[in-house]
């Protein structure tokens, strides 16, 4: 088995904010995350697919597809986006890194043909880091 990984950035923003709880709520839970107006991040996405090289190509999956599939599924409807208002797949969540790698597994997994999706691994910061593997 190999294990292949693409990884792409985008900047977007977001607000922590749980609309079932008060703003003072809010506050104790979230602190500077909750600001109403948000904040931003550089984030880091990596995508890793398992498989067997194919015999015909030696890929696990064409990195170029991959790339593409990313760019068209993900990044061309986060970047630049705030998560909360601009981002109609993350509507009904709050958008931690956790739920945002939840809910791009959720559209990558059925698009990705070669290989199977392994992991998604998404760098909020520097120091923090979530990755989801689909259970
Ligand atoms: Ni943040």
């Amino acid at each position: 088995m190999v294990y292949v990984t693409r990884r792409s950035t985008f900047s977007a923003s977001h607000r922590l904010y749980n609309p079932a709880l008060s703003d003072e709520q809010n506050e104790v839970l979230f602190d500077k995350c909750a600001n109403p107006m948000g904040h931003g991040h550089n984030y880091i996405l990596e995508v890793t697919v398992r498989g067997e090289p194919q015999s015909d190509t030696g890929y696990v999956i064409d990195l170029k597809q991959l790339k593409e599939i990313i760019k068209r599924e993900i990044l061309d409807k986060v970047d630049h986006k705030h998560f909360n208002h601009d981002v109609a797949f993350m509507k009904d969540s709050i958008p931690t890194a956790e739920n945002i790698a939840k809910v791009f597994w959720k559209i990558l997994e059925p698009k990705i043909t070669e290989g199977k999706l392994h992991s998604l691994r998404l760098h909020e910061t520097e120091n923090n880091v979530v990755e989801y593997r689909g259970e």
